[in-house]
């Protein structure tokens, strides 16, 4: 990514989910190497020690904080961190998510429930314990959620995730409408096919990379761009968008 970074977060707080991996990763690195003491939160604590020891390499300002997007409870300590972040909080990026892939005749609810719980519920409450710690700060704040290209061209396998990104995408039309007049704008991101391990943990291969447009498959570089122009100063007109950042592999 070179001498990129993402203007106007220089000393704020920004707290950002699935951090330790993968997009999520790649979004927090972003923010630090901008200036933005960032809180990263993530399930994962091996890779969560890994983003450590690179933060302190680089000399980045990353708290790394055990996070769980499937508990309210473990979402209202990750904000409450982030809150102590900097200035003050000022932008969320949310990246976790979980994407098994399961035939819908074998769905059982428990399986349906645990993927809205942790890639919907998960999104509207992290938006609504930041949303709260944002407004009351009265200084404005930027929301950015990870949708899926599959929130609109659905996916065989992936019917919960697709149901649930498809919710996170509205979702951040509701909340931009209710929360612009407060200061606080929401977008969404979708990407295409990117190189992380969740993309590669899926047996079912959805893209054709070499018949993209812009035929490589995405990086979490290239993903944490967009979420960049969306987190910082650059786009301080622009909510209730999603953008998607594919390779040209969905135009719409
Ligand atoms: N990689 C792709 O091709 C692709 C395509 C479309 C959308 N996405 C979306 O991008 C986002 C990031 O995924 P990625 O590709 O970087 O995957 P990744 O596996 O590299 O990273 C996801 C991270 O989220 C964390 N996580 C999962 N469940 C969690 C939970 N309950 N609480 C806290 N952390 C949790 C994981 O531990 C992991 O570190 C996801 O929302 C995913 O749906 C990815």
């Amino acid at each position: 990514m070179g001498e990129q970074r993402i203007p106007g977060i220089d000393g704020t707080g920004v707290i950002v989910t699935g951090a330790a991996s993968g997009i999520g990763r790649g979004a927090a690195l972003l923010a630090a190497r901008s200036g933005a003491s960032v809180v990263a939160g993530d399930r994962n604590d091996a890779l969560l020690a890994d983003l450590d020891v690179q933060a302190k390499e680089e000399g980045l300002a990353i708290r790394t904080v055990h996070l769980d997007v499937g508990s309210s409870e473990s979402i209202s300590a990750f904000v409450a961190a982030g809150s102590e972040a900097g200035s003050g909080l000022y932008g969320v990026v949310h990246a976790a998510a979980v994407a098994v892939e399961r035939p819908s005749l074998d769905i059982d609810p428990a399986f349906w429930d645990d993927v809205l719980r942790i890639n919907l519920t998960g999104t509207f409450v992290l938006a609504r314990e930041a949303g709260r710690v944002m407004i009351a700060r009265g200084t404005g704040g930027s929301i950015v959620n990870v949708a899926s290209a599959a929130a609109v061209a659905g996916s065989v396998r992936l019917a919960p995730y697709t149901a649930t990104k498809a919710g996170v995408v509205a979702l951040g039309k509701s909340l931009a409408q209710e929360w612009g007049p407060l200061g606080i704008r929401v977008n969404t991101v979708s990407p295409g096919a990117v190189d992380t391990p969740l993309y590669h943990s899926q047996p079912t291969r959805r893209d054709t990379i070499d018949k993209l447009p812009l035929p490589r498959i995405g990086t979490p570089e290239d993903i944490a761009l967009a979420i960049g122009f969306f987190l910082g100063d650059q786009s301080p007109w622009i909510t209730g968008q999603n953008l998607n950042v594919n390779g040209g592999a969905l135009m719409i």
